[in-house]
């Protein structure tokens, strides 16, 4: 969606807090021994107590109120019995819908000690992060955004998982436009004033692209290989994008 009003803006702004504060407060909880499950009952709590509804339930039918991935999972993966160990790494994907706005947020957490490498990639991920996002201004085109999430990534040595994109929200969990995390010369639109998108680089230690698990949800990696994602929500102006899944 566009930003055309401030009521939208401020509608988006608290959706996006809802969204950020429940990702922290499952973050909180984590530790060695919490299942899976426990960590999505409170980001459930949390998203009821503020009136939230969770987006992958109401617009996709997932069996879940959050995504909880784990290691090669890189997204989607669905909260269960599974007990988070040392050593882990544990993506947890906090979307959102109130009054008729959706946010989306997302963080992959070490669970310490980790690997060097894990560390690393985690390290390079919120920083293809935090470039997405500075390149993201109106007048540019919606490549910029990816080009500079692929620079990122091919400085730390870290491949791209190329088949999960970024995309439009606002209005629903995903609206156009697809937001590509490489260098894709074709998505050239420039981009606007107002538009609603989420920057979510995904990367990992060696694969190009996730498949679809069988359990028909569970994106991981095609060769097993570690992977990392950070997301926010953002506003495009024409300068510094709005972040809107703050605390
Ligand atoms: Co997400
Ligand atoms: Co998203």
């Amino acid at each position: 969606m566009t930003v055309e009003s401030e009521h939208d803006l401020i509608a988006l702004r608290r959706i996006g807090r809802i969204v950020a504060e429940a990702l922290q407060t499952m973050r909180a909880q984590l530790r060695p021994g919490i299942t899976t499950a426990e960590l999505d009952h409170i980001g459930a709590s949390f998203l009821q107590q503020h009136g939230a509804r969770s987006a992958p339930q109401l617009a996709q039918n997932f069996p879940a109120a959050t995504c909880i991935s784990l290691n090669n999972e890189a997204a989607h993966g669905i909260p269960g019995e599974r007990v988070v160990q040392t050593g882990d790494l544990v993506n947890i994907d906090v979307s959102a819908e109130l009054d008729g706005y959706y946010a989306d947020t997302a963080a992959s957490i070490p669970v310490l000690p980790v690997a060097a490498r894990s560390q690393q990639l985690c390290d390079c991920t919120q920083q293809a992060l935090k470039r997405g996002i500075a390149a993201a201004k109106a007048g540019r085109p919606l490549y910029a955004i990816g080009r500079a999430i692929e620079q990122t990534a091919r400085r730390g040595g870290f491949t791209i998982l190329r088949n999960l994109p970024g995309h439009g929200i606002g209005r629903d969990l995903h609206e156009e436009p697809s937001v590509p995390n490489f260098y894709l010369p074709q998505a050239n639109q420039r981009l606007t004033k107002g538009l609603v998108i989420t920057v979510e680089p995904f990367l990992s230690l060696r694969a190009n692209y996730v498949v679809q698990a069988e359990d028909g949800w569970t994106l991981k990696t095609a060769d097993g290989s570690l992977a990392a994602q950070y997301e926010h929500t953002i506003v495009i102006t024409k300068k510094r994008p709005i972040v809107l899944t703050v605390c």
